[in-house]
């Protein structure tokens, strides 16, 4: 099981689960038979219970059909982007409140993938359409990373709501939205292509393999993390849990597709308290320090 695999599976394949299989499948340091047995278990119930629709037939049809306007596909990288980079600061606050040494190792590590992701999306911005964005309008898209470093110091971003240390609850969230992007991957890389002129694909294709890999990366680790609560936790608050953050995330994706967007702006989030601002704090959250 590869991300071959995974990249040509069908929609109608369920490819949510099979991207969580293949992702601890590429990152299986430190297991030796299944990993995250318990895990894969609270997924497969969320699935169950809130099956999401991001994971369907109709999602994939719909992306396929709003991807073919080009303009909606370059607004898309940008959008990505920006998500991109928005989830960095998150993550670069969260390191810097986390105690636990591996874990703020990983969530800063993850903070500049996710950096360096929002510049690989408007890299491909560039290299198939670059010819339709405004020189200066693309000087000011550099805004949206962070640019952070291994190198730099961790600090709060100033008036994040994630200035905090991190908790079990973050970690299923992340998954669940590394997962997403993942499937949104998954469908963006054929679109993109049909914009793509053929003498460029090449260099689409390897920007997309590295954010493939960084993805699953990202599912792997937020599932060990995971899968260790849940072994000095009971497992059914685990469950639930996921149960409950798949809900809100199916809840966000309706609402986006009310708006023909498969991975909303952090301004349109910004519309929706209950949208991404999804630290709360009265939840008797699990710290995971
Ligand atoms: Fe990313
Ligand atoms: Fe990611």
């Amino acid at each position: 099981m590869d991300q071959q695999t995974l990249l040509s599976s069908d929609a109608s394949s369920g490819r949510l689960l099979l991207a969580a299989k293949v992702a601890l499948a590429a990152n299986h340091s430190g297991f030796e038979h299944c990993p995250c047995p318990k895990y894969l278990k609270a997924i497969v119930r969320a699935l169950e219970e809130e099956p999401p629709p991001f994971d369907t037939v109709a999602y994939d049809r719909l992306y396929r059909e709003a991807s073919a306007e080009p303009q909606w596909m370059a607004v898309s990288l940008i959008t990505n982007a920006e998500r991109e980079g928005d989830g960095a600061t998150r993550l670069w606050s969260l390191a810097a409140c986390t105690e636990t040494r591996g874990i703020k190792r990983q969530l800063k590590a993850h903070a500049v993938d996710e950096s360096r992701h929002a510049l690989l999306y408007l890299k491909m911005l560039d290299v198939v359409f670059g010819g339709s964005v405004d020189p200066a309008f693309r000087i000011d898209l550099m805004r949206l990373s962070p640019g952070y470093t291994v190198r730099q110091r961790l600090y709060p971003v100033p008036g994040s709501p994630y200035a905090k240390p991190v908790s079990l609850d973050d970690f299923v969230q992340m998954n669940i939205a590394e997962i997403r992007t993942t499937i949104h991957h998954i469908m963006q890389r054929t679109s993109l292509a049909r914009h793509c002129p053929e003498n460029k694909q090449h260099q689409i294709v390897s920007i997309q393999n590295s954010l493939l890999r960084d993805e699953l990366k990202h599912v792997a680790y937020t599932a060990k993390i995971i899968e260790a609560a849940v072994t000095r936790l009971d497992s059914e608050s685990v469950a639930h849990l996921f149960v409950r953050r798949f809900r809100d995330f199916n809840r966000i994706t309706l609402e986006e597709l009310d708006s023909n967007a498969f991975d909303c702006s952090v301004s349109c989030c910004a519309k929706r308290p209950w949208c991404r601002a999804k630290v709360d704090a009265s939840s008797g959250l699990v710290s995971i320090q």
